[in-house]
C-alpha cells in the first residue's frame, strides 16, 4: 500500500529529524555520558511507589472518571489553594482536570483553542512540543525570540499579537534554557494578555525545581517559582498546567493537570473524554501520594550540580544562570565558528551527549546540558565540553 499518499498534512508538517538524529547517533555508543536526558535521575520516593502498587493489586484498574478520581481532585484542590489562593471545584467558576501527562493538557487545550490558521505565541528556544501542537490543529505556533536572557516579556511579545492570536504558551522555569521569569514580568505578560484577549497558559512542569535566589515569597511567605497565577483574579484567563513526572521522578506514569475557567476545563474535559478517556488509574492513586511528599533535599542536589556546571561552563563560554528546571542552554563560543549540530557530534565523537540548539530554536548556536544525571558522570561530561571549547 501506498502509505505515502495516505499520510495527513499535520502530520507530514511535522519533522522530527533533529532530535532523532542526535538519539540515533547516541545509540552506536557504549556506554555514553548522557547529558541529555530531560528527566529526573532520582528514585521515585517509596510511598508513591507503594500507593501506585497497591492501587493495583487493590483492583483499581479501570477507567476512572474523566475529570481525575476524587480523592486526587481533594489533594489538587487542596495544593491549588495553597500555592496559587485558587478556589476550584463545587460552586467555583474554577475547574481542574487531571491529563495524561502535562502533554495531555497541552494537546487538549491547543485542540480545544485553536481553530486553522489561529495563531500560538511561543517562545523560541522553546520546548518541542509547541511548534508541533500548532501544527497538528493546523495552525501556526509565532516565534517569540527570548535570547539572550531567555525571559518572555510582555515587551517581546506585544508586538506579535495578532487578531488571530489566542494563546501566549508562557514556560517558566523553561526547558531548553532553566529562565525563571520574575513576579514582576508574569504580571505584565498577564496584564497583556488580558489587555488584548488572550488566553495565557502558564507550562509550571518545572515549578519545583526553582533555585533559591529566583523564589519568591510573595504567597504565604514560602519560596515558590513566580507564577502569573497568583495575581488577582488570575483564574479567569490562565490555564495553569502543571504536573507530577518530573518533580517526583514519574516521567512514564503520564500524570500532569490544569486547572482554569470552568467553561473552558468543561471542554477540554470533553475532548479527553474522546481522546485519552482519562490519565492513568494506578498512576493517579500513586500521585495522591506523592502530593505531600518533600523534594527538598533534591532540588538542593540540583542547585549545587548547577552551580558546579556553571563554573566549569563559564571558563570557556557564555552560560545565563538558570533559576530553575536541570538544564543550560550555553552558546557555542563564536571562535569555535561551529554550529550547534557540529559541535554536538564532535562531542558525541568524544562519548558526550548533549542536544544542539537547533532543536529547540530557529538558531543553532547553543547546546542543552542537562544536568539530571550523577554527578560522577557530569564531571566527565564537562571536563570534555570544556577542553573542546577551550
Ligand atoms: C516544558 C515542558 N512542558 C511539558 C512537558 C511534557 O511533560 P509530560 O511528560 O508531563 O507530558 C515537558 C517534558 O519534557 C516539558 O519540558
Amino acid at each position: 500500500m501506498d502509505i505515502a499518499r495516505l499520510i495527513a498534512d499535520r502530520s507530514r508538517a511535522i519533522d522530527a529529524s533533529g532530535i532523532r538524529r542526535v538519539f540515533d547517533l547516541g545509540k552506536e555508543l557504549t556506554d555514553p555520558i548522557n547529558l541529555s536526558i530531560g528527566q529526573p535521575d532520582f528514585p521515585v520516593p517509596d510511598p508513591i511507589k507503594q500507593a501506585a502498587i497497591d492501587a493495583i493489586n487493590n483492583d483499581h484498574n479501570g477507567y476512572t472518571v474523566t475529570q481525575g478520581v476524587a480523592a486526587l481532585r481533594t489533594r489538587l484542590r487542596e495544593h491549588l489553594k495553597g500555592d496559587v489562593g485558587w478556589d476550584v471545584g463545587e460552586g467555583s467558576p474554577t475547574d481542574l482536570l487531571v491529563t495524561a501527562g502535562t502533554s495531555g493538557a497541552l494537546v487538549l487545550a491547543s485542540m480545544c483553542l485553536l481553530n486553522p490558521g489561529d495563531e500560538m505565541i511561543i517562545p523560541d528556544p522553546y520546548f518541542v512540543m509547541y511548534p508541533n501542537l500548532a501544527k497538528m490543529v493546523g495552525a501556526r505556533a509565532v516565534f517569540c525570540d527570548v535570547y539572550p536572557d531567555f525571559i518572555m516579556t510582555a515587551e517581546r511579545v506585544e508586538p506579535l499579537i495578532s487578531p488571530k492570536t489566542k494563546i501566549v504558551m508562557f514556560n517558566s522555569p523553561a526547558n531548553p534554557t532553566g529562565a525563571v521569569a520574575t513576579r514582576a514580568q508574569c504580571r505584565d505578560l498577564l496584564d497583556l494578555c488580558r489587555a488584548r484577549n488572550v488566553l495565557l497558559i502558564s507550562d509550571e512542569i518545572y515549578d519545583e525545581f526553582t533555585y533559591r535566589e529566583a523564589r519568591t515569597d510573595e504567597f504565604n511567605g514560602r519560596g515558590r517559582c513566580p507564577s502569573p497565577a497568583r495575581f488577582e483574579n488570575a483564574r479567569d484567563d490562565v490555564l495553569l498546567v502543571r504536573g507530577f513526572g518530573k518533580t517526583y521522578g514519574v516521567t512514564g506514569w503520564r500524570m500532569g493537570y490544569c486547572a482554569g475557567p470552568r467553561d473552558l476545563i468543561n471542554e477540554l474535559g470533553k475532548l479527553q473524554q474522546f481522546t485519552f478517556t482519562c490519565a492513568p488509574s494506578m498512576s493517579q492513586h500513586g500521585c495522591i501520594a506523592a502530593l505531600g511528599v518533600d523534594m527538598s533535599d533534591h532540588i538542593e542536589d540540583y542547585q549545587s550540580r548547577r552551580g558546579l556546571v556553571l563554573r566549569r561552563l563559564r571558563e570557556v563560554t557564555e552560560v545565563s544562570t538558570p533559576g530553575g528546571a536541570f538544564y543550560v542552554f550555553a552558546k557555542i563560543p563564536d571562535r569555535l565558528h561551529l554550529t550547534g549540530a557540529e559541535f554536538v557530534e564532535r562531542c558525541i565523537e568524544r562519548n558526550v551527549l548533549i542536544i544542539p540548539g537547533n532543536v529547540f530554536s530557529r538558531r543553532d548556536t547553543h547546546f542543552r546540558l542537562s544536568f539530571a544525571t550523577k554527578r560522577d558522570s557530569l564531571e566527565r561530561g564537562l571536563d570534555v565540553l570544556v577542553e573542546l571549547m577551550r
